[in-house]
């Protein structure tokens, strides 16, 4: 057997482990031992995910969250380090571009541990984001990445990622879409029903990136913008908790008061907003991509993307944090049409297992 030690820590995390998790468990190959850093503490942004997705109940959770990127990560490199010399595991899995990513990536590069990446390539080419100094790093200490797309194949070989390290599989939010998307018709007609929506007649938003929470300015721009556009269309905001506590910090909570302001959803619930919504607008990594999976137009809250692939094909716009073009690009967005498959035939949860040797 070989025992993989997966650092899960934030929401995205969950949903990326939920497509591995249910896959080692049906292998006789692996056993898996899940870390939660405890990066994302609050039930609706950690506990959700893990009751509706089957994700087992984590074998640690280290409770280390709500500080600095710095105290963060150092405190759970440390703590990681302890339980990977105890646990002795194979090989460490880490997913994306968060905190929890790196720190895991840094104990086992230490520890001399096999070090797979998933999700691995992605460059916004913008090091003020803290996720782009993560992902640099992390993909420099791994000796297994998977990529979803050959834009972020081809990114790692420019910078001298030795190709036998590279497998390009797809991306496993494709997969997790594919598999959690069936059989939520009722969940969806609630949802909406409690939420006042009707379909196809509403704008799904989310916001919770650093350069925009961070900024009073950026933050103001865009709030302007969903008030603008509400006045018109709802708008249905499931607000991160760091989007809500800048809010409050920055007193624009008058900026809200047409918007549909709700806690944030678990993921089954999210899938079912995105499927009935008109047009999908955040600075989410992964939105981007859900928008996509689920035939809707997405206006991006940024000035770059890592998923350029969506830009170039009509899928996605960029606006950055600018009240004008934000309304205006809401007011234009249309799904082009076709659907080149991107991001790979939803297999690559599959890919990823077969290349570890299940
Ligand atoms: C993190 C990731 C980001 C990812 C996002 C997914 C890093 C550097 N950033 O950003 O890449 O897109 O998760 O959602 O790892 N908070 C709570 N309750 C929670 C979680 C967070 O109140 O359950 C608040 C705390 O004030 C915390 C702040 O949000 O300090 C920021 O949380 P943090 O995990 O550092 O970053 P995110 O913005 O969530
Ligand atoms: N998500 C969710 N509920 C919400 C908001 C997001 O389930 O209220 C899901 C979303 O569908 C996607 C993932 O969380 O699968 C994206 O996480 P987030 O936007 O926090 O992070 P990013 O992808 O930008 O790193």
């Amino acid at each position: 057997m070989n025992k993989i030690f997966t650092v899960v820590g934030a929401r995205p995390q969950f949903i990326k482990a939920a497509v591995l998790s249910r896959l080692f468990k049906e292998s006789d190959t692996f056993t898996e031992y899940l870390v939660h850093t405890g990066q994302h503490y609050d039930h609706s942004m950690s506990q959700v995910f893990f009751d509706e997705l089957g994700l087992p109940h984590p074998d640690d959770n280290l409770g280390i969250g709500g500080g600095s990127h710095g105290r963060n990560t150092g405190l759970m490199l440390e703590k990681l380090e302890e339980c990977m010399l105890r646990e002795k595991p194979d090989m460490v899995l880490v997913y994306g571009d968060t905190d929890s990513t790196l720190a895991g990536a840094l104990a086992a590069a230490k520890l001399h541990i096999p070090l797979v990446h998933v999700e691995a390539g992605l460059r916004s080419y913008n090091r003020r984001m803290p996720e782009e100094i993560n992902r640099v790093l992390t993909d420099h200490c791994a000796d297994l990445l998977f990529t979803p797309s050959s834009t972020a194949s081809n990114n790692l070989r420019k910078e001298g990622i030795p190709e036998k390290r590279i497998f390009e599989v797809g991306d496993v939010m494709y997969d997790a879409v594919k598999h959690y998307s069936q059989g939520n018709q009722s969940l969806a007609e609630e949802a909406l029903t409690e939420y006042r929506l009707t379909p196809q007649a509403y704008i799904l938003a989310t916001i919770h990136r650093a350069e925009n929470t961070d900024s009073e300015e950026n933050l103001t721009s865009i709030l302007t913008a969903f008030d603008e556009v509400a006045k018109e269309t709802p708008i249905v905001l499931p607000l991160h908790p760091r989007t809500r506590k800048a809010i409050e910090s920055f007193n624009l909570e008058a900026l809200l008061k047409r918007v549909t302001v709700i806690q944030p959803v678990g993921y089954l619930v999210m899938l079912a907003l995105q499927q009935h919504a008109r047009v999908i607008v955040t600075d989410s990594g992964g939105i981007q991509k859900e928008a996509y999976f689920s035939g809707k137009p997405c206006v991006t809250v940024r000035n770059e993307t890592e998923w350029v692939e969506l830009v170039e094909t009509g899928w996605n716009v960029l606006v950055g944090a600018d009240t004008g073009r934000i309304t205006q690009a809401i007011a234009d967005a249309r799904a082009p049409e076709g659907a080149a498959q991107l991001y790979g035939a939803g297999d690559a949860g599959e890919q990823v297992v077969m290349r570890l040797g299940g």
